[in-house]
């Protein structure tokens, strides 16, 4: 059966939800649908595939949860997020201080941070390169060292607008659990009341070779820990495949799962009208019994989706722009 097809509609809500620092993979755009999914009694959201933990950070600002957890296998991408909870005021001196060292010569100074990170890998230093490599994108190479290039056309948030950036997001993220490591143990720990939201890398992009990310992903064990969470009732939703234009990333999880599996238009973008149809993406996103069940079964989920459930795309862009 075709998964039902909900389009993106933006909640008034979430028009001034910080962001700390651009992130490829950001789900800035998804909150829109997915905080409405979590039940009104939730006391905590887990998000163990954190990367700039976009929905909860959307989630504590609309206070729609008490805590969370975050959690990624990126050591120093949780390094960056504890300074940015414990003394973002620091942090954002820092990123000035560099910034404004670069002005003479920001091409060698990317390198120079580059090599700082390497060697130390220093909170400030990877927030300065995921503010101006080409699409915040994080790659590493073979020997795990920091290797994206730097997006020569932008020097990267300006020191003022970072300053609020992360003091907003360290506010809204007070009391947030940061944790380092793979996804297991968050996952595991889930109570019967927390939401746990999951967006890991998807398949195809998953294994050590890849560049993208730190770590691989087996899917039969991703597979084999999502029926455990199942069997113990715990309510999660998950980003998993898609579609953009005809290229398919991810092959779609298996029905014996039980999950309700709902496809996310993220609209037409306007990039995408004047290149047609191929840029097109369908998101796919999965939510467990238990989470259905708490939101009242599949007909209450579409109806807490309406207005976005069966309406025209909209006219918006669907990526998240650095
Ligand atoms: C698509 S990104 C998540 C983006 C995130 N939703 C956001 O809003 O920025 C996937 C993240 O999963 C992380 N990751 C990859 N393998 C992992 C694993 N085994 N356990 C935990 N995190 C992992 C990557 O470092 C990356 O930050």
């Amino acid at each position: 059966m075709t998964p039902p097809l909900i389009t993106i509609s933006k909640l008034a809500s979430l028009a001034r939800v910080p962001h700390a620092f651009p992130y490829q993979g950001s789900k800035r755009q998804l909150a829109h649908v997915i905080l409405p999914l979590i039940p009104d009694d939730t006391p905590r959201l887990l998000e163990p595939f954190a990367g700039s933990a976009a929905i909860s950070v959307a989630a504590r600002h609309i206070s729609a949860v008490d805590t969370a957890i975050i959690g990624d296998v990126n050591e120093p991408l949780m390094t960056l997020w504890r300074s940015i909870l414990q003394d973002h005021s620091s942090l954002a001196d820092s990123y000035e201080r560099l910034w404004t060292e670069q002005l003479d010569d920001p091409r060698s100074y990317y390198e120079e941070v580059k090599r700082k990170f390497n060697a130390t890998r220093e909170p400030q230093y990877f927030l300065y390169l995921l503010a101006r490599c080409v699409k915040a994108a994080v790659r590493y190479n073979q020997q795990g060292e920091f290797n994206q290039g730097a997006d020569h056309r932008r020097l990267g948030t300006k020191p003022v607008a970072m300053r609020k950036r992360l003091l907003e997001t360290s506010n809204a993220m007070t009391g947030t659990t940061v944790r380092s490591g793979s996804y297991q143990a968050i996952l595991a720990s889930a109570q019967p009341g927390d939401v746990v939201y999951m967006d890991p890398p998807y398949e195809g992009v998953t294994n050590v070779s890849d560049r993208r990310y730190m770590q691989g992903l087996a899917r039969s064990e991703f597979e084999n820990d999502l029926a455990a969470a199942v069997k113990r009732d715990v309510s999660f939703i998950l980003s998993y495949d898609g579609v953009t234009g005809t290229k398919r990333y991810g092959t779609p999880l298996p029905e014996s799962l039980g999950l309700l599996h709902l496809h996310l238009h993220a609209g037409r973008s306007s990039q995408a009208t004047l290149q047609g149809l191929d840029h097109v993406t369908i998101e796919s996103l999965y939510l467990s019994p238990a989470l259905v069940e708490r939101l009242g079964g599949e007909p209450a989920v579409l109806a807490i989706l309406e207005p976005s459930y069966n309406q025209p795309p909209l006219l918006d862009d669907a990526c998240d722009a650095p």
